[in-house]
């Protein structure tokens, strides 16, 4: 019996590139979003031509290639012309006014600029950026603190196209009127993927990603039809991940259903976002959660404020429902002696997603 046929031998890898796997990769083509992303080279075609470009409001639910589709139309951008500047925002990141004003000089090549006033740093964008035309792509604008800098280069921008991103078709309506009417945008709505779509996307990445023939057919059809539950590509990568490095920590030569299964119970601890997007705060807070996962909200902040914290039970809630709300931690309300109560628990599980 050729028992050890399908061992891997040491220094052996399933893996070609795990760069590929990662969710913030560049894939070079975008499938079954042409129709998106010819939306977006709509809006921006004006600038090319010396005119002032339109904007778009985009919105879909998580990991549908928003972010993807959109930075593949800059990159072709910068392909074709160097005449139209152009500025990627994570509002997730950059939440105030200051700080994307800050980003964006960097940008420009401006550095250490602390110390100055929010208003001197858009003088220099602005000056920089009349002379010819920008694209401004705001990713994520659920997160931010505050508008002022939409308004601002809504404003005083002559020759622009403002893409907004969001995950939520209501970020729309909670924008002031004043930024609504300078803005007046169109609207793309990013759809989720059906399952042939899922499979499409899975098989590109696999292709780069792994050794050849290393999947047992029927595990990668698992993960396909478990991402498509989730209707979120990112699910299916980190399954993909996961059950490939199972595989070889057991040596095995091929990723099979019970390296599969294995990965989909682990999801447990999946993070939908890379957690280096957090700010030094918010990831504080997380690693809290993380050690008191399963306790009461109010127990977890006495150990909060035991520990040296100084936020307000207030400030600390509200932070705590931001974590929620982008699924790196859940909470759960219970009713027990002593009233009702809410619990935080560390991630979520993949049928909350
Ligand atoms: N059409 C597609 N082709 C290739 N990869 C895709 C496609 N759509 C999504 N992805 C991949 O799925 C992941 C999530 O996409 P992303 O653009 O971050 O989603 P969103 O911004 O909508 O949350 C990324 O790793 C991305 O590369
Ligand atoms: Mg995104």
């Amino acid at each position: 019996m050729p028992l050890f046929k399908d061992m891997l031998k040491s220094g052996e890898t399933l893996f070609r590139d795990t760069v590929v796997l990662g969710y913030d990769f560049q894939p070079k083509l975008i499938p079954y979003r042409e129709p998106e992303q010819m939306k977006f080279a709509t809006v921006i075609r004006p600038l090319l031509q010396g005119h002032n470009g339109r904007n778009l409001f985009v919105y879909g639910p998580p990991g549908v290639g928003k972010t993807t589709a959109c930075k593949h139309v800059l990159r072709e951008l910068e392909e074709e012309t160097g005449s139209v500047m152009h500025f990627y925002i994570n509002c997730w990141k950059e939440n105030t006014t200051f700080k994307i004003f800050y980003k964006m000089c960097e940008e420009l090549g401006h550095h250490f600029l602390q110390q100055q006033k929010t208003s001197d740093l858009f003088s220099i964008i602005k000056e920089k950026v009349n002379k010819s035309a920008a694209v401004f792509i705001f990713d994520e604008i659920d997160k931010l603190e505050d508008f002022n800098f939409l308004y601002t280069v809504l404003e005083d921008i002559y020759r622009k196209s403002v893409i907004l991103i969001t995950n939520y078709r209501d970020s729309y309506s909670e924008l002031d009127e004043r930024i609504r009417s300078r803005l007046a945008p169109e609207f793309v709505f990013f759809r989720e993927y059906n399952e042939q779509e899922i499979a499409g996307i899975l098989k590109q990445r696999r292709e780069y990603a792994f050794v050849q023939g290393c999947w047992d057919e029927d595990a990668f059809t698992e993960i396909v039809e478990k991402c498509t539950e989730t209707n979120d590509v990112r699910v299916g990568l980190y399954l993909m991940r996961e059950a490939g490095t199972i595989a070889e920590e057991r040596s095995s030569r091929i990723i099979n259903g019970a390296h599969v299964a294995d990965a989909i119970t682990k999801v447990n601890d999946f993070h939908i976002k890379p957690t280096e997007g957090l700010d030094e705060e918010m990831q504080l807070l997380l690693n809290l959660v993380r050690d008191h996962s399963g306790k009461k909200i109010g127990e977890v902040y006495s150990t909060y404020i035991e520990t040296g914290g100084d936020m307000s039970y207030k400030s600390f809630h509200r932070r705590i429902m931001k974590l929620e709300e982008n699924r790196f931690i859940s909470t759960e309300k219970v009713s027990g002696k002593e009233g009702n109560s809410t619990l935080v628990h560390y991630a979520t599980k993949l049928t909350d997603f």
